[in-house]
């Protein structure tokens, strides 16, 4: 893998693309012969383009990184291989099942816990602790991809079903650069927010537990005490985390890129019967895209912006799990999006492996 890496490289003249590539130390990941011929083929095409425009910026080139990584059959998982055994995720091979926030410290960890839980009714899902890495999964009923053994029809509410997306707080005590600092904006815009629909929320503990208020009429934007900004909209819905808002300098460039990982446009969902006409829950803006892998899961709401646009360095990844077609090929892997959020890939048996394991 390291000289494969290394050789793909050299071949662009640089090393940045690596950073749309990264496999993880230990993962055991395999590079398929697809993979491999469909990174010779790209490197060419890459090289091209690198000489033809040299205003292309490193998030483009990691951009179409992913795209020839995804046709090279990497992570279009097989057909007839579905994720787990629930019937909402009966036609899916790939789900989004959450996010990765990376905290500052201590107090930001704290802090977060508390802003969701008191902020926005989260529970703590599971926990653990290796060496200086502190990991926190946070959400709104049970992630596992099958139907738990507790979970009763009629008797039990759809909090006690599985298959919940979450959100996972990182503290690394190792690491000393602090990524937000209490009271300002984001420390990046590629994210304008994740979406949570609940029956209610307190914007009074938010404040308590140090989020910062953007605006609340009707709705609120609030970003949270380490710098990922939230909205919360009162509403119903299967799960409360309902989706990511992704600024992109150009939504076709971004549909395409989610395309080539298997998400299809969607209708867009909403959390009140009023559906976009009030300011409790206001439409889309306008030549937005609703994209997700799967009806059952959350989803990216590509969003276009006429900022520049700058990562958000609290927001670790969009984590998608999903079916490899060929062992455990492209487990850990981690992508670039064309806004610069990261999109990790576990497969289905990893997570649940991991889940249950740190619960
Ligand atoms: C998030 O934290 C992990 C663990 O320290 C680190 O490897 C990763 O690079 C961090 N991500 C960002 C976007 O800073």
């Amino acid at each position: 893998m390291k000289s494969y890496l290394a050789l793909f490289c050299l071949s662009l003249g640089g090393s940045q693309i690596a950073q749309g590539f990264v496999a993880p130390q230990n993962s055991g990941f395999r590079v398929s012969t697809t993979i491999k011929n469909s990174f010779d083929v790209f490197s060419e095409e890459l090289a091209n383009e690198e000489s033809s425009s040299a205003r292309r910026s490193l998030i483009h080139s990691a951009a179409a990184a992913s795209f020839s990584l995804a046709l090279g059959g990497a992570i279009v998982p097989a057909v007839n291989a579905d994720v787990g055994t629930l019937p909402e995720f009966g036609d899916s091979e790939a789900i989004i099942q959450g996010l990765t926030v990376n905290v500052s410290d201590k107090s930001q960890l704290d802090g977060m816990v508390e802003f969701l839980v008191k902020g926005f009714d989260f529970q703590i899902l599971r926990q653990r602790i290796r060496d200086t890495v502190e990991e926190i999964w946070l959400g709104y009923g049970p992630e596992q991809l099958s139907i738990p053994g507790d979970f009763e029809i009629p008797v039990s509410s759809f909090a006690k079903y599985g298959g919940h997306m979450s959100l996972k707080l990182v503290l690394d005590s190792r690491v000393m650069k602090p990524l937000y600092k209490g009271g300002d904006d984001a420390p990046g815009n590629n994210i304008d927010f994740l979406q949570v629909g609940v029956p209610g929320y307190r914007i009074s503990q938010m404040v308590a537990s140090g989020g910062k208020i953007l605006d609340a009429y009707g709705l609120v934007n609030v970003v949270s005490p380490s710098g990922f900004p939230m909205r919360g909209i009162v509403g119903i819905t299967p799960d409360p985390i309902m989706l990511v808002a992704v600024n992109c300098k150009d939504v076709k460039e971004s549909k395409a890129f989610y395309e080539k990982l298997g998400f299809v446009e969607q209708e867009y969902p909403y959390s009140r019967p009023s559906k976009g006409t009030t300011i409790f829950e206001p439409a889309p803006p306008a030549k937005s895209v609703y994209m997700a892998p799967s009806a059952g899961c959350m989803g990216v709401l590509l969003q276009p912006t006429k900022k520049r646009i700058t990562p958000n360095p609290a927001v670790e990844s969009l984590n998608i799990v999903y079916n490899p077609t060929n062992g455990n090929d492209g487990d850990g892997l981690l992508l670039t999006d064309p806004s610069g959020l990261g999109i990790r890939f576990m497969s289905a048996s990893t997570f649940t492996e991991e889940e249950k394991k740190t619960r």
